[in-house]
């Protein structure tokens, strides 16, 4: 696949992989976030149109790569009961996990070229699987990641309408070590280096085909149930 690349989160521990691991493969890179230029804020979506306009004046990008996310911080850690349900840290996680996502879809998704088999890749989460959940618990994160999964499926339908070449998918990257997932490292958790997922999941989008867009695959091309 050739063609600009738009990493957006590019800040992140696996955005930052991916762009790192995309310009080792020789592709022009546009990392978008809060610390670029323009800067990307999910919370403003003034932001994301501008950035938008900013990568469509580089040329229509072959693939674009959301690694934006929330799972802890601004005060907030995944709740362990109903107990721990609180207003504000469900509206934080909606407003970043799929929110914003869904703008990024909004201003990007029609800036994806006609030719060849564009991709707009998210980074959602297993545990955003409903059908996968077993444990219980991170009903913020949980809950807007299932979000995001539907907001995926939604526009996957609408953008093979229109571009019907075009993929709209939902990844997991697996357990990274990275700033998110650091508070819950366990012993026996596979938690793999960023390299490798940006790897893992750039390998996964090398092979995708229109027909699979508005699906849900891990870092081993492994379907996900809703
Ligand atoms: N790590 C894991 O084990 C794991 C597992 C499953 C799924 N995921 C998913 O993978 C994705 C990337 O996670 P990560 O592990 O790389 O996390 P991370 O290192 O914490 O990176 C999170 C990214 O989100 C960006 N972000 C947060 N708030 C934002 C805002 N208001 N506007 C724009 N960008 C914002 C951050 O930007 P700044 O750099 O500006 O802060 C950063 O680039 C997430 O969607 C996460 O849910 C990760």
């Amino acid at each position: 696949m050739a063609g600009q690349a738009v990493v957006i989160g590019a800040g992140g521990g696996i955005g930052a992989a991916l762009a790192e691991a995309l310009e080792a493969q020789g592709r022009a890179v546009l990392r978008l976030g809060r610390g670029a230029t323009p800067a990307l804020d999910l919370l403003d979506e003034g932001s994301i149109a501008a950035a938008a306009a900013h990568a469509a004046s580089r040329g229509a990008p072959a693939l674009v790569i959301d690694a934006t996310g929330f799972l802890h911080g601004a005060g907030f850690m995944p709740e362990k009961s109903w107990r721990e349900l609180d207003a504000a840290h469900l509206a934080h996680a909606f407003a970043l996990n799929a929110i914003g996502p869904a703008l990024l879809m909004k201003h990007f998704l029609p800036l994806l070229p006609r030719t060849g088999t564009p991709v707009f890749a998210t980074l959602s989460a297993r545990v955003g699987s409903i059908a996968d959940n077993r444990l219980g618990g991170w009903y913020a994160y949980r809950a807007s990641k299932a979000a995001l999964n539907q907001l995926v499926r939604t526009a996957a339908i609408e953008l093979r309408r229109r571009a019907p070449n075009a993929v709209c998918i939902a990844l997991h990257p697996g357990t990274v070590d990275t700033p998110l997932s650091a508070p819950f490292a366990r012993t026996g958790l596979e938690v793999r280096p960023p390299a490798e997922a940006a790897a893992d999941l750039l390998r996964v989008i090398a092979g995708l085909t229109p027909a699979d867009s508005g699906t849900f695959l891990d870092h081993k091309a492994a379907p996900i149930p809703w």
